[in-house]
């Protein structure tokens, strides 16, 4: 009985290699900066821009923190920033890596580990995605109510880090109410249409194909894309509070007569970034209000 006690106690003051793993990290930003972070916010493809204009108070490059994972992907830069928007403390992820990068699910989603063992409980997503429902169009925001998984690993596989969460979280409220409430609240007040759809994120790196998207479309799939699943998942499994925002670049495959082309997603997030950037503002400043 004794021994079963004991053996108990070890595995609670032993971390798990994973855990440990977050904990360097964790100790290298905390070398730096003891700043505290109620939100987290990861730039999507294109939308990296967003953190040019803020005051930044403190900035750790990705390859300065011990095994992380840097994107290869252009447009992605590799940073977090650490920045008050609206006099609420964020960090940003500017760019993200992408699991057909060829990073392992434990990697893809350690920055989103990271982000909130520094304290933020709020994550936003943002990502480019393909319109599957007909009814979007390119430059479109969409609102992910819930997502579909399957065409990935689980970034949960594997031991479950139980410093972070339980081994069989639940996703039925992944995608907040409550934020997607505000959120649709601060795109009315701003005049700006948001839709509304369920994500799904396809492996990648190429294009899904014409008979894909009519498959995905049959299942119920609004937005598809490279990321973000998988980090919700994560972050769904530590307790933090999610939404996702999607911008529609472009209309998935087979949809148009023409081909599908990165700089098409790249041209057309920039086109919108200026919208894009006021709504992520408002939306930091409302949901900590309503806090
Ligand atoms: N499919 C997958 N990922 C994407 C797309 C798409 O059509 N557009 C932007 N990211």
């Amino acid at each position: 009985m004794e021994l079963v006690k004991q053996s108990k106690l070890l595995k609670v003051i032993i971390m798990s290699k994973g855990y440990e793993r977050i904990k360097s990290c964790i100790d290298c930003i905390r070398k730096k900066t003891d700043f505290k972070p109620e939100v987290a916010l990861v730039l999507g493809s294109g939308l990296g821009e967003y953190g040019n204009n803020l005051e930044i108070e403190a900035e750790i490059n990705y390859k300065d923190l011990p095994d992380f994972p840097v994107s290869t992907v252009s447009g992605h830069e590799g940073k977090f920033l650490f920045a008050y928007i609206e006099k609420v403390p964020v960090v940003i992820m500017k760019g993200r890596v992408h699991y057909y990068e060829g990073y392992s699910m434990e990697d893809v989603v350690l920055p989103i580990r990271i982000m909130g063992l520094l304290g933020a409980e709020i994550l936003i997503l943002t990502n480019a995605a393909g319109g599957v429902n007909l009814s979007f169009k390119p430059g479109d925001f969409c609102v992910i109510t819930d997502h579909i998984s399957l065409a990935i690993p689980n970034p949960l596989r594997g031991e479950n880090l139980t410093e972070l969460g339980p081994r069989f979280p639940d996703m039925s409220n992944l995608y907040d109410r409550k934020l997607r409430e505000e959120i649709s609240k601060v795109g009315k007040e701003l005049g700006i249409p948001l839709k509304e759809g369920v994500y799904m994120q396809c492996m990648g790196p190429s294009y899904e194909t014409p008979a894909e998207i009519r498959a995905l479309r049959n299942l119920g799939v609004d937005a598809v894309g490279m990321s973000t699943v998988c980090e919700a998942i994560a972050a769904g499994h530590m307790g933090m509070r999610v939404s996702g925002i999607s911008c529609i670049t472009n209309m998935a495959a087979g949809i148009l007569e023409q081909p599908l082309n990165h700089e098409e997603v790249q041209e057309v997030a920039n086109r919108v970034k200026k919208s894009f950037e006021k709504l992520i503002t408002e939306i930091i400043k409302k949901t900590t209000e309503a806090k």
